[in-house]
């Protein structure tokens, strides 16, 4: 047996969150109170990691932390979800990545320090690893510049033994949205973009023309409609989510553990409709609570979550 059923590369990072009603800064020295922070571990990958764990997903994560307390608190938060984190390399000489966001009620801004987030390199990964995983998920692409050109030949080798392969770019903070991303979509099995990257991959204005576009290029794609839920097509077939109503802290990671939802219901070979209900069970469920993981729900406690979620045939079901 296969020693992972998901592996990912993950953008190692915290997340410091300022929340207040007024967060625009004053130079000349000015010092403004606020409302309140939290530090939590952040990262597209990781967060989707953890989602996974708690699912009951054997997931492993290759990725570098700094040998820090913000490294130490993205080990702990993994491994309190039940992610294996002995293929997380620990440098001293990188400081772990950090974003700070600056959330106010209405909007948010955010400060990144890179760090370890660029640390990861393709000789981390081997081809060990690769044969004993029966999924691979690609995750922020974009970020993940030292990775980009060798995404291609993992997911060709994942699905070379057996396995199947998933794409979550997540924003292009270039907004070029190319360096060889087209040539990996043809050699993925699900690709779970936002509405607005899904528009900008494709080049379309619409999800409808975003996803006629890539019928026969790629076989299952997902599209994460926030607030409105989200949508799946495979060939012909499109189902749509209704999501409740819910009371925001924050929607850090929603997209992230909406993906992990999805792919825990494809791997244990749920229906299109099931998983689409999964991956939108956790991602609303983690919009909740403050940060990526805090309100992502375990395996134990989804049931609740899926019976407000509402999903109908769009067409050909
Ligand atoms: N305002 C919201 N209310 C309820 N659920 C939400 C909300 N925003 C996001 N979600 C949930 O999280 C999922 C992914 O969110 P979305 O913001 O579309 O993705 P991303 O984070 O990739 O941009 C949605 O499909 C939905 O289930
Ligand atoms: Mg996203």
């Amino acid at each position: 047996m296969k020693r992972y059923d998901i592996l990912t590369v993950g953008d190692l990072c915290v997340d410091l969150v300022l929340m207040g009603e007024d967060l625009r800064p004053g130079f000349g020295q000015e010092e403004k109170l606020i409302e309140g922070y939290a530090l939590r571990m952040g990262g597209s990958c990781s967060i989707f990691s953890c989602q996974a764990a708690k699912l009951g997903m054997r997931v492993g994560i290759v990725g570098v932390v700094g040998d820090d307390a913000f490294g130490r608190i993205i080990l702990d938060t993994l491994q309190e979800s039940g992610v294996d984190i002995s293929l997380v390399r620990v440098d001293s000489s990188i400081e772990t990545g950090i974003s700070v966001h600056l959330q106010e009620p209405h909007d948010r801004s955010i400060l990144t320090y890179l760090g370890t987030i660029e640390a990861v390199r393709s000789e981390d990964v081997s081809l060990d690893m690769l044969h004993n995983t029966r999924h691979l998920h690609i995750g922020s692409y974009f970020l993940l510049e030292q990775m980009q050109e060798s995404f291609l030949s993992m997911a060709e080798e994942v699905r070379r033994t057996g396995g199947t392969v998933s794409l979550d770019t997540n924003w292009d903070p270039q907004e070029r949205w190319g360096q060889g991303l087209h040539e990996l979509l043809e050699n993925v099995d699900v690709f779970l973009p936002n509405e607005n990257e899904l528009q900008a991959i494709t080049g379309t204005e619409s999800v409808t023309d975003g996803l006629e576009r890539l019928k026969g290029v790629v076989p299952i794609v997902t599209v994460k409609l926030g607030g409105e839920g989200a949508m799946v097509q495979k060939g012909d077939e499109l189902w749509k989510a209704q999501v409740p109503e819910v009371e925001i802290v924050d929607t850090i990671g929603a997209g992230d553990s909406f993906d992990a939802g999805f792919l825990a219901g494809f791997l244990e070979g749920k229906t299109l409709s099931e998983s689409l209900a999964m991956g939108c069970a956790c991602g609303t469920a983690s919009v909740t609570a403050a940060g990526g993981t805090a309100g992502q729900p375990w395996k134990a406690d989804i049931d609740g979550w899926l019976e407000q979620i509402r999903v109908s045939c769009v067409r050909s079901c």
